[in-house]
């Protein structure tokens, strides 16, 4: 669901027409809805609040990789959001968007002592911790800071899920989380430690998951090690359930609605006690945003092949290259005729910098205008300026209203980040 629809014959975002946004800004451009963020959002707020009795007051933790524009995460935080955080930066971000401190969860891999020191001095919610090494480091920096921050551990369920293997993070061989055994170890140390207040655990399993089966066994495991942890006497009280749930990218499969998947989480943490947080990202802010963009020209090749060469490429929406992802194109005044099949690919040169293989569509022409739906999440924040292409800009809609929520750099101010070395 969002509200990218066809008006009088022009796509529009919510009331402003996306030709208006491509003239005042240029393209390519992403353009973000405040009313889909805010039913995204409140869809699963509903969905936790209906089962207070089994999730407690639960927090949902926006995933501030998918989109951490300032303005996004500030609509978000307005409705009550918290974040879900995997560096510095992000805190940084979440705060300066007006997330408050105790809804910020810290996460990750590799934390370094500077970020684990200085999400302890903002006072975040929770540090999770994902390997017994980083607990050592953790402890002695919190020892050093005279604190006792509240930690989760982060679980390796051994349940791999996901639209993609490079997106997938539960499973046995993935980077991520502590396999049970240790887990349960793990958490006996931190109790034993004055600078570590254990308070719950937390596992993520992968992203775009489209059957409730996975999540479900890896939250089962979860509550089996609740159980166990306080039949040895140590206090649960959160369990993060992350995040995962996909998203229709239409051409794919339909995952389960919202309300669906926190309905299974409740059944599988019901009678615990636990307060649940959950971390979407892709589920709140996918489809709350396209990516806009101008065809440059048509080449229709001599041997058949019919490419359609647009303003936008890899470094501006990378996830078709990086993951083989299916976004759907569709023209901003679509033209009526017959749907041809199109290889969809930019400027940028390398192969790998196409879009879309014998895609059907409607006709186009230079100068015409498309969008890539589907692109609110993995998508701005994954955009880079390769082949010196300026970074892409943001817009940000809210009815009948619009603005810039990142312009794009001039070619003036690409240089000037550059000092040359002193010796040249
Ligand atoms: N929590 C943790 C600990 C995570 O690592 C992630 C995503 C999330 C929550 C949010 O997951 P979501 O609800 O968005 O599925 N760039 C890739 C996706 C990478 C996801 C990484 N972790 C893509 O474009 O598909």
């Amino acid at each position: 669901m969002h509200h990218f629809d066809l008006k009088d014959g022009a796509l529009y975002a919510e009331g402003v027409p996306l030709e208006l946004i491509a003239d005042e800004v240029g393209t390519p451009a992403y353009v973000y809805s405040t009313a889909t963020l805010k039913r995204h959002y409140g869809l699963l707020r509903a969905a936790a609040d209906a089962h207070r009795d089994a999730l407690g007051e639960a927090l949902i933790a926006f995933a501030v990789k998918a989109n951490s524009n300032l303005s996004v995460l500030a609509t978000l935080a307005k409705l009550g959001s918290g974040a879900d955080t995997v560096s510095e930066g992000e805190i940084r971000r979440a705060l300066a968007a007006g997330v408050p401190s105790d809804r910020i969860i810290f996460s990750g891999v590799g934390k370094t002592d500077v970020e684990m020191a200085f999400a302890i001095s903002v006072g975040v919610r929770q540090i999770n911790v994902e390997s017994g090494a980083e607990l050592d480091r953790l402890i002695a920096i919190a020892a050093m800071m005279d604190t006792s921050p509240a930690i989760a551990v982060r679980v390796n369920p051994n349940v791999g899920a996901g639209g993609h293997a490079k997106i997938t993070t539960g499973g046995k061989g993935d980077k991520f989380g502590v396999p049970v055994e240790e887990a349960m170890g793990l958490y006996a140390r931190a109790s034993a430690s004055p600078h570590v207040t254990p308070v719950g655990l937390a596992c993520h399993i992968g992203s775009q998951i489209t059957d409730l089966a996975p999540l479900e066994a890896a939250f089962k495991v979860l509550a089996e090690m609740t159980r166990t942890l306080r039949s040895q006497g140590h206090a649960v009280t959160r369990l993060d359930l992350g995040g995962g749930l996909g998203v229709p990218y239409s051409g794919g499969t339909e995952p389960p609605s919202p309300a669906d998947y926190v309905a299974m989480a409740a059944r599988v943490l019901n009678g615990l006690d636990v307060e649940a947080a959950f971390e979407p990202g892709r589920l709140l802010a996918a489809n709350a945003g396209v990516l806009l963009s101008q065809v440059i020209q048509v080449n229709e090749r001599s041997d058949g092949r019919r490419f359609l060469v647009l303003d936008a490429a890899m470094n501006d929406l990378m996830r078709p290259a990086l993951y083989d992802a299916f976004h759907d194109i569709q023209p901003v005044n679509p033209r009526v005729g017959a749907r041809l099949p199109h290889d969809v690919v930019g400027p940028v040169c390398e192969t790998g910098d196409t879009f879309a293989r014998d895609r059907e569509l409607p006709p186009l022409e230079a100068e015409d205008l498309v969008v890539f739906t589907g692109a609110g999440a993995y998508g701005a924040v994954m955009a880079s300026e390769y082949n010196s292409r300026p970074l892409v800009p943001e817009v940000l809609v809210d009815g009948d209203q619009w603005a810039v929520i990142r312009p794009r750099p001039t070619y003036e101010e690409m240089l000037d980040r550059e000092p040359f070395a002193d010796w040249l």
